[in-house]
């Protein structure tokens, strides 16, 4: 079966400043090796990408150093509500983060979140890091500045029934939903211990039953949240949040698709044409995936090439093999390997 090269809204590269976790060349190795050909990066980076000149300096280093088509998010913070415009001009969004996450990055107080949101361009999207009432808040500024808003990583039933109203009301609000809260609950956080930990938390198997109620209405887009940190860093008493996803989403959705429980016409429009929509992203030429979506194998079948180099994954059972991915014309990845090519 094939499809067009996938487009992963949602992903952590660690540029600048945390390479040691994962870089550009690394983190799109194992797009690549997960079905990926379109990235957008996330800046909560060291620095966090807030100004025109280091979002710039990131910008070009992604393009000089990656496999494939990566597109970095500006970040919001209330010292640099005055570099917006500009940053509107060049980037392809704006992330806005409402809740603690990893890093310091993160929007405070009423008054800077609504200038941030009059500020933004209304027909160019803002996606939120927004977690319980916060998702409230964030419709409630959809609804009140008449502006685009893409809740990130939506996990819990109270959440998404929200946004599947906000919808229903007209409102111009988007989701993306990761693999891992549609795959893991609670019960695995208490299994697996630190190496789940992650931002928001994964959630009950009542929250999982409607995320996937919802998968074929209210949800716009899967997303990885490719997450990477050492194992090292995981052992710490303090974990940090967030785990990779970049090589493991694309054998979960085909093996969900193989399972029925989603098609595979869905599947493309969940990691293909919503993603590039919402974000108004430029076509691939001659760019596709080839997947074997029968053959059964134990996850990974071919060692993983994020830096972190792990997997809550690892030793799961999937249906739904990528066989091929040609990126631009040229084949670039092939049976388990990425193969070597100027960047
Ligand atoms: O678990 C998470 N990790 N959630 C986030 O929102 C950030 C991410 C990270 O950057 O590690
Ligand atoms: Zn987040
Ligand atoms: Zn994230």
């Amino acid at each position: 079966m094939r499809f067009p090269g996938l487009v992963d809204v949602h992903v952590h590269l660690r540029v600048p400043g945390t390479e040691h976790k994962e870089d550009y060349h690394t983190g799109t190795a194992a797009a690549l090796a997960g079905g990926f050909t379109t990235l957008l990066a996330m800046p909560n980076t060291q620095p966090p990408l807030v100004t025109l000149q280091d979002w710039r300096i990131a910008q070009t280093r992604a393009q000089k150093e990656s496999l494939c088509d990566v597109f970095l998010f500006a970040g919001a913070s209330a010292a640099h509500i005055h570099e917006l415009p500009t940053l509107a001009e060049h980037t392809p969004a704006l992330k806005v983060y409402m809740d603690a996450t990893y890093g310091p990055l993160r929007v405070q107080g009423l008054s800077t979140l609504s200038s941030i949101m009059q500020t933004w361009p209304s027909d160019k999207v803002i996606a939120l890091h927004a977690e319980g009432e916060s998702v409230a808040v964030g419709i409630a500024m959809a609804a009140i500045y008449r502006r685009l808003v893409h809740f990130c990583h939506v996990s819990r039933k109270n959440e998404i029934e929200l946004i599947a109203d906000a919808k229903a009301r007209g409102l111009p609000v988007t989701c993306e939903v990761t693999p891992h809260h549609l795959f893991l609950t609670q019960a695995d956080a208490a299994r697996l211990g630190p190496l789940t930990d992650m931002r928001p938390r994964l959630a009950s198997q009542s929250d999982v039953d409607a995320l996937w109620q919802h998968l074929n209405s209210t949800i716009d887009c899967i997303a990885s949240d490719h997450a990477p940190h050492t194992l090292a860093e995981k052992a710490q008493a303090d974990p940090p949040p967030g785990i990779p996803g970049l090589e493991s989403t694309l054998p979960l959705m085909l093996t969900a698709a193989a399972e029925g429980r989603v098609s595979y016409e869905r599947l493309l429009e969940l990691l293909y044409h919503n993603p590039r929509r919402i974000f108004k992203l430029p076509a691939q030429s001659d760019t596709t995936i080839e997947v074997d979506e029968k053959a059964s194998y134990i996850f990974p079948d071919h060692p993983l090439y994020t830096k972190c180099g792990w997997s809550p994954f690892t030793g799961c059972k999937m249906t739904g093999r990528l066989i091929s991915v040609i990126f631009k014309g040229k084949e670039i990845f092939r049976d388990g390997k990425v193969l070597p090519t100027k960047p």
